[in-house]
């Protein structure tokens, strides 16, 4: 067996990203624009981003702090709410503006709480998405009090998921940021118009890591990290090759104040090293043969958008993560602050 210290693949893009807006985007965007050529950026701000100038005005928030525009794309999502204005949302799909919906289950996650309280009150929006091929984006999680939080996501699976997809049979869907195995085992039993994300805190992290020996905050995230056998089956999914898994970082910066407090927010700022995770688990299970798909091929392929043209190389080389960055008068604190990572992006 040879064991590979660097290789060449095409540029990757990021289907899931949190930029915020303001202070924390002006800090965070570079960390994901420097690596990544296009993301799909989360609508959960405030106000959340339900029209074309709204989008509009985030997306040149965004490219503003860019310095070689050129350089990266930020693509916009639209926020569903139960008043989905259809008509503004075609238009800024024809436009170019938006490419993908987001579905948030009302108070399911960070600013969900414009989200859409019954699936039933969308229903017409989805007909007009599945029509013209409009990608939903799909947080997966019920989010009522009566279930519990490590169960969240297979019930959406089985009381959301299982009569949306017969009412839809093609609506293109992306389960984001999928954290168990029955999301694992539903998307690999799935057609085409099924895919999903996965983030490289849940493929290489449990709750263990979490909650045990001291509580975490900064491995706090929705959906919550669950049980090992979980990050096996997601491990397991990227095994298969299956062409229907790619890369979505969820990456979500909060101030550390905001983190580090006796009621902290969910999220995980893992831009600077998300690359670096992912090659390290591929690594790990024997299959970096599929790396390059997962990252550059299997989304574009999805979502009927070009592959990139560029080449990054990476390469092995131990590194130290940063304690923290700066953020005007506060500071985020990146996700295996102060650990050590083995691969990093030729030229960063
Ligand atoms: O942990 C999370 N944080 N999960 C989400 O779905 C939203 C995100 C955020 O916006 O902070
Ligand atoms: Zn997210």
């Amino acid at each position: 067996m040879t064991i590979k210290t660097s290789f060449k693949m095409i540029q990757p893009d990021d289907w899931h990203v949190h930029f915020r807006r303001g202070k924390i985007l002006k800090t965070v965007v570079h960390f994901t624009s420097k690596i990544f050529y296009r993301a799909f950026v989360m609508p959960n701000v405030i106000p959340p981003i339900t029209t074309v100038k709204n989008a509009e005005n985030y997306r040149k928030e965004i490219l503003d702090v860019v310095a070689n525009k050129k350089q990266f794309i930020p693509l916009m999502v639209f926020y569903l709410t139960d008043n989905t204005d259809v008509n503004e949302l075609v238009y800024g799909y024809k436009k170019n503006i938006f490419y993908a919906c987001k579905l948030y289950p009302i108070n399911s996650t960070i600013n969900s709480e414009y989200g859409v309280s019954d699936i039933k009150k969308i229903y017409h929006v989805l007909s007009v998405m599945e029509y013209f091929g409009i990608p939903l984006l799909i947080h997966g999680e019920l989010a009522k009090n009566c279930i519990d939080i490590f169960d969240r996501e297979a019930e959406f699976i089985k009381q959301i998921m299982l009569p949306l997809r017969n009412r839809f049979p093609m609506l293109k869907v992306v389960l984001e940021h999928i954290t168990t195995k029955e999301s694992v085992e539903y998307v690999l039993r799935s057609n085409q118009y099924t895919a999903a994300t996965i983030t490289p805190h849940h493929l290489m992290f449990n709750r263990n890591h979490m909650l045990s020996d001291g509580i975490k905050p900064h491995f706090y995230s929705f959906p919550i990290l669950k049980r090992k056998k979980h990050q096996e089956a997601l491990q397991y999914a990227l095994t298969t090759g299956c062409d229907r898994f790619f890369l979505g970082t969820d990456t979500a910066p909060h101030f550390q104040s905001d983190k580090e407090s006796c009621c902290g927010k969910a999220g995980i700022f893992n831009a600077p090293i998300a690359l670096s995770m992912y090659a390290t688990v591929f690594e790990k299970l024997n299959i970096l043969k599929y790396f390059e798909a997962f990252c550059s091929l299997n989304g574009p392929k999805f979502y009927n958008l070009p592959i990139n043209k560029d080449n990054i190389i990476l390469i092995k080389k131990s590194d130290t993560i940063y304690d923290s960055i700066d953020c005007y008068n506060n500071k985020i604190i990146p996700f295996l602050a102060g650990k050590k990572i083995k691969w990093s992006v030729l030229g960063n």
